[in-house]
């Protein structure tokens, strides 16, 4: 997730922090589970624990959502909307000046290079929350001409309590995109952060209260999916869920949402994005595209373009540059500064990831480069480059989440836009040609949510980012997320 405005920081070298054991927030309390479990959250650099967690289960959800419901009715919804862009604007204040301790935490959480965690990670987030403070006093309805002697308005209301349940590959962002529209819409928020990186979220909460947000607004429950989350999911008392994940979870989540009091779901399901090279591109430009577009993050971003074609008169030519570029990548200690890629989440991540390049290499995919653990301890794996990947294989159909490069080769434009569409996802894609009008019907041939035409991984907090098909429903950032926290009220009113 790269942005050209991003805005570095001076200091750009960290240790790794110590952290105390965790509570859980309900209701401005910070407070231990009500059964008084934990649950370690582990350093993937090293396979460490860095310390325990309250464990958050059906009970804590209930107390948070009687917590989240009584701010909802209370002072939250008779504040001021400007007041309420205030405060957030305030928290994105404090999320800047603790950038370097947050990006310090996320790295130690999550395994991403500091300097990534620094450079990227925090600025996207803050520039989320300002984005949405400004939303705060502009959320309005329309004033419709109807027949008759009626005047006919709409409200733009919050929908009400809302459950988010969030991934571990962009804990803080993950938690901006989904905090920065509930609560400039004015609805009251029960975050299940990932039980793999539970540590920033109650760091942002923490920061929430230093801002004033009243207590109850925002209460976070760390703990697992099929207890706590799903205790989310299925409760007769939130009004919407909004989740980033595994598509199969968010099957789940539909499925509980729909049980229950059938509230709104909206769902960010990862891909398996194509990213399509022709011979007339801009050959260097498109290998940094297409390297960082799958490398960045470990791997581990939704919208890895991990189905690379490259058009077949180009392939060789192509491979060599990637390949220099693979073996140039610094694998090892996120906190250590030359370090461009750290390990992967946890040892689960690494062992699904290791599966799917024993299935490539019996799937007869051709290994460039890479293909093994690196490091005598914590979950790193060396940066993969398969060759020869073809539609049916398995690497080329499933989401890796992973450092695995596959690569495929097309003749024809035609042809590249059917097969980068033969997949039930439709996150993201990307072409790579200087022939204007190919790139815009290739844009136009492909389903998915968001295209990059010579770039990769552009994100801005105004722009709307979400998936067709199976990659999920509806879209976040932007003035379209709001559509996802807000319910429209008509009214009618008789001037006879
Ligand atoms: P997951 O979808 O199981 O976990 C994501 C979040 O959902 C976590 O907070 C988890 O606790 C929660 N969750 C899990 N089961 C739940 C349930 N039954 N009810 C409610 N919440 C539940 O993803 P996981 O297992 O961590 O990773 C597996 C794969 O999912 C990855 O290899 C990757 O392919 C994909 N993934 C995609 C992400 C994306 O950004 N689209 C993010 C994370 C994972
Ligand atoms: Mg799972």
């Amino acid at each position: 997730m790269a942005t050209a405005t991003a805005k570095s920081p001076t200091t750009t070298t960290a240790k790794p922090p110590q952290v105390k054991d965790q509570p859980l927030l309900i209701g401005g309390k910070w407070q231990d589970s009500v059964s008084g479990k934990t649950f370690a959250t582990v350093n993937p650099a090293n396979g460490e624990t860095i310390c325990q967690v309250a464990e958050g289960d059906k009970a804590d959800v209930d107390l948070a959502v009687k917590a989240a419901r009584k701010a909802f009715e209370g002072p939250w919804s008779k504040m001021n909307a400007s007041e309420r862009g205030r405060l957030l604007n305030k928290l994105a204040d404090l999320v800047e000046e603790n950038a370097q301790q947050l990006a310090a935490l996320e790295s130690l959480d999550n395994g991403k290079p500091y300097k990534d965690s620094l450079n990227i990670d925090v600025p996207m987030s803050v520039k989320c929350y300002r984005y949405y403070a400004g939303w705060a006093d502009k959320i309005h309805g329309k004033t419709i001409p109807v027949e008759g002697p009626f005047f006919c308005y709409t409200r733009h209301e919050p929908v009400g309590v809302v459950g988010q349940i969030i991934p571990w590959n962009f804990p803080l962002l993950m938690q901006a995109w989904k905090l920065g529209p509930a609560l400039a819409t004015g609805c009251t928020v029960v975050l299940k952060p990932a039980e793999q990186t539970p540590l920033t979220a109650l760091e942002v909460a923490r920061l929430a209260q230093e801002a004033g947000i009243p207590d109850g607004v925002l209460n976070v429950i760390p703990g697992y999916g099929p207890t706590a989350g799903a205790a989310i999911s299925g409760h007769m008392d939130v009004d919407k869920v909004a989740f980033t994940g595994e598509h199969t979870t968010g099957q789940i989540i539909s499925e509980a949402a729909a049980k229950s009091n059938l509230k709104r779901v909206s769902l960010e399901l990862g891909g398996k994005s194509p990213n399509v090279v022709f011979a007339d591109a801009d050959l260097d430009a498109a290998v940094e595209g297409a390297y960082f577009g799958l490398f960045f993050n470990q791997g581990q971003c939704c919208c890895a373009g991990s189905r690379l074609f490259v058009e077949e008169k180009i392939h060789d030519q192509f491979v060599e540059k990637i390949l220099k570029k693979a073996k140039a990548q610094k694998v090892g200690d996120p906190f250590d500064p030359q370090t461009t890629q750290g390990p992967q989440v946890s040892q689960e991540q690494c062992d699904r990831i290791m599966g799917y390049i024993d299935a490539g290499k019996k799937d007869g995919a051709k290994l460039l480069t890479g293909g093994n653990r690196a490091g005598g301890k914590g979950y790193y794996i060396e940066p993969t480059v398969f060759d020869g990947v073809k539609d049916e294989m398995k690497i080329a159909k499933e989401e890796i989440f992973g450092p695995v490069m596959n690569i495929l080769t097309f003749k024809d434009a035609d042809e590249v836009v059917r097969r980068g569409n033969q997949t039930f996802y439709g996150l993201a894609a990307a072409v790579w040609t200087r022939d204007i009008t190919k790139a815009h019907r290739i844009a136009n041939g492909l389903r998915a949510g968001t295209v990059w035409i010579n770039c990769y991984d552009v994100f801005d907090a105004a722009a709307p980012f979400g998936g067709y098909k199976m990659s999920g429903h509806g879209r976040e950032l932007g003035e379209y997320a709001l559509e996802l926290y807000t319910e429209v009220k008509t009214v009618y009113v008789n001037l006879q």
